[in-house]
């Protein structure tokens, strides 16, 4: 079974095809720039236009008698393809070489669907995941100085009492995530389905505006970017 339902290729769509009538530009590049299409698709991070399944996925819309079920059905025969620098994983966690001195944390849901990887019954199984994650990086990767992250997570108290205060306290807003998870993936539960709240909300929001920044703010949550010293997390999952 996918990790993502049909009606998370469908609410970007619907954003895409906003997206593309308010900056009057093609579909085809709404669909490449606004929405996590390109990365579903096991394509990279190179947003190549031109690329030789981009342009299958593309050319397929013309034929396409429900336009949102072929990019479904284009999903399910694409593979996953790992963050990009990917080291190791740790259940929920895993992180990748950001750049000589830094690492980069993922959360990605892999736990049982029986209860949410953030609830309260399972602070300890993912703090016991980030010491390991962070043990892993002493031995694996000495060199690094600083931890970084990108996620609509850190604003969730759910998600922040996982990390040392000192980590969480440097997030700041990015405006330009249209194309990945760290914002994307606000709209899904554990299941892998869109939230309906939420997408009741961004869908009268979108509607209602007719610019881009303005569009852009219609996001519940925004991305949010952490960096800090890789000391502040020294001890600090010991009592796991
Ligand atoms: C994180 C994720 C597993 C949460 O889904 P879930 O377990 O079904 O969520 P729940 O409704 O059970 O909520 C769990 C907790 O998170 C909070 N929460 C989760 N998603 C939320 C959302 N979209 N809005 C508000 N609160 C949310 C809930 O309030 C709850 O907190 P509480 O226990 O303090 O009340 C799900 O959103 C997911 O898998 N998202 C994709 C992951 C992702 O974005 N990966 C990329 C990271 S860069």
């Amino acid at each position: 079974m996918s990790r993502y339902s049909r009606a998370f290729f469908e609410l970007q769509w619907r954003f895409a095809e906003r997206v593309a009538a308010i900056s009057s530009s093609p579909l085809e590049v709404a669909l490449l720039h606004y929405t996590n299409f390109y990365i579903r698709f096991g394509l990279g991070r190179q947003f190549d236009a031109n690329h030789s399944v981009w342009r299958i996925y593309i050319d397929g819309l013309t034929d396409a008698a429900d336009p949102v079920e072929w990019t479904w059905r284009f999903f399910l025969t694409r593979e996953e393809m790992p963050p990009p620098a990917l080291v190791a994983r740790f259940g929920c966690f895993s992180y990748a070489i950001a750049s000589d001195t830094a690492i980069r944390l993922h959360f990605s849901n892999i736990d049982s669907p029986a209860y949410s990887p953030l609830s309260r019954k399972r602070i300890d199984a993912r703090r016991a995941e980030l010491r390991a994650l962070f043990e892993h990086v002493m031995h694996a990767n000495p060199s690094t100085q600083r931890v970084l992250g990108t996620s609509w997570l850190y604003n969730l108290p759910a998600y922040r009492r996982l990390f040392p205060l000192a980590y969480i306290e440097t997030a700041r807003e990015l405006t330009t995530r249209f194309q990945n998870m760290p914002l994307w993936g606000q709209f899904l539960d554990r299941y892998g389905n869109v939230r309906p709240d939420m997408q009741t909300y961004f869908l009268q929001r979108i509607a209602q505006h007719r610019d881009m920044a303005a569009i852009a703010q219609c996001f519940p949550f925004r991305a949010l970017a952490t960096d800090v010293s890789i000391a502040v997390f020294d001890g600090f999952y010991d009592a796991s």
